[in-house]
């Protein structure tokens, strides 16, 4: 095709024209996708090695999914929490018994869970623990990615996230992520929460060393502090089990749920707890309009659902090994590290060699989207029905753009 046909460069150039710059997408258009393949609006296709940072863990329009959208839009979209609908028992029941707890509060996204988390939290340790008004604090981590909200970016570590956003929230405690002694030392008598991503994922898919999420959860038991979760990007099958909390036998008091649950349809997030967390909060203290609408709670039920068969998990556990085998013999060969779980990977390109943002972009060249993060880093989360081909032409492709 000669350049001047394509639709791409017309495409990308209307789209920054008139969107605030808050991301810098990699210069393809995506106009359809089915599985773990996207096709551009040249008839490019693609693999995704980005499942929209773990949203699309079934894949573009899984069939199950989609079919319940559909079926849920010829009958019922929205009631707001004003009614109940059809569709929002069975979703919640559902929810609660694949977190193995009672109750579950539905949101939309990711952020609107952590802010809910933080709020219950906050509520708990006044109404419960006996924290003194206005004296609670949480402890969270260095290099968190919890989501862009005022609050949320108060306690970011990350300058680009915070920078210029204040005044930021008070409250928080930051420590370094996998530290335990430090942990201990900053929880005190007001601590409510502490709020850890088991995995964290932006940073660039950092796992806690072994023993770490055991320790959180004994530390937290032992000091009547809430244990909050955030598995918005590394539960829900991502890791080769529901819950990257799972690895280490943990269960937390408190599951921050999102991306995935809305099947890569819908946006649709959660918190899941037990009543004597969760029932801190009464009629009008906290919700949304759109939280648990019946096109979410149709989609995401399905979702559950999917889940509750272990199917997605024993694939990504299974697949995961030949992702993280494949890459870890990169080492050396332009790749200083890899880290991961399940089909989740960062990657540290030797700096000297390019960045994560050219490795992107040369791989997106070779039929492959992946996604940069700080410096040197690449991210691989490719959907869950990823198969064993596609998994080693992925990681042929990185090997071909590490050769130069
Ligand atoms: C661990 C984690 N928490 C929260 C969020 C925020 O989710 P959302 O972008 O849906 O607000 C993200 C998004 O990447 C995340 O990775």
């Amino acid at each position: 095709m000669i350049e001047d046909m394509l639709r791409t460069p017309a495409a990308v150039q209307d789209a920054e024209r008139h969107t605030a710059h808050n991301y810098h997408p990699l210069p393809v258009v995506i106009s359809s996708a089915e599985g773990a393949w996207v096709t551009d609006v040249d008839g490019r296709r693609y693999l995704d090695c980005l499942a929209g940072y773990s949203a699309l863990n079934f894949g573009h329009r899984h069939p199950t999914l989609i079919a319940a959208a559909h079926a849920q839009l010829d009958k019922l979209t929205l009631t707001s929490r004003a009614f109940l609908h059809d569709q929002f028992a069975d979703f919640c029941r559902e929810l609660a018994a694949l977190c193995g707890k009672n109750l579950v509060l539905p949101m939309n996204t990711g952020a609107e869970a952590v802010e809910t988390g933080i709020k219950v939290a906050r509520k708990w340790g006044y109404q419960v623990k006996g924290v003194p008004a206005g004296q609670a604090n949480i402890v969270v981590a260095e290099g968190n990615f919890h989501g862009r909200t005022t609050t949320i970016v108060s306690f970011s570590t990350d300058s680009d996230a915070r920078a210029d956003f204040g005044p930021y929230t008070p409250g928080f405690r930051i420590v370094p992520y996998g530290d335990l002694a430090a942990l201990t030392e900053a929880i005190d008598e007001h601590t409510v929460a502490v709020l850890l991503e088991p995995i964290q994922g932006e940073q660039g898919v950092v796992v806690p060393p072994e023993g770490y999420l055991r320790g959180v959860r004994l530390l937290c038991t032992e000091r009547n502090v809430l244990f909050i979760a955030d598995e918005i990007q590394s539960g829900l099958g991502r890791t080769g089990t529901t819950f990257a909390c799972e690895h280490e036998g943990v269960v937390p008091d408190m599951y921050l749920l999102g991306k995935a649950l809305g099947g890569g349809i819908v946006p649709v997030s959660a918190v899941a707890a037990d009543t004597d967390v969760l029932g801190v909060l009464q009629p009008g203290q906290h919700g949304s309009t759109f939280g648990g609408n019946p096109l979410a709670c149709a989609v995401a039920t399905e979702v559950v659902r999917l889940l509750a068969t272990g199917e997605f998990q024993r694939r990504s556990a299974a697949l995961g090994e030949r992702l993280q085998a494949g890459l870890r013999g990169l080492i050396g060969k332009g790749l200083v590290a890899v880290r991961g779980r399940g089909l989740w990977a960062g990657l540290d390109i030797d700096p000297a060699l390019m960045s994560g943002r050219e490795a992107c972009e040369r791989l997106m060249e070779r039929g492959v989207l992946a996604k940069d993060t700080h410096g040197s880093t690449i991210r691989l989360a490719p959907p869950l029905v990823i198969t064993e081909e596609e998994i080693d032409h992925a990681v042929a492709q990185v090997a071909a753009v590490l050769a130069g």
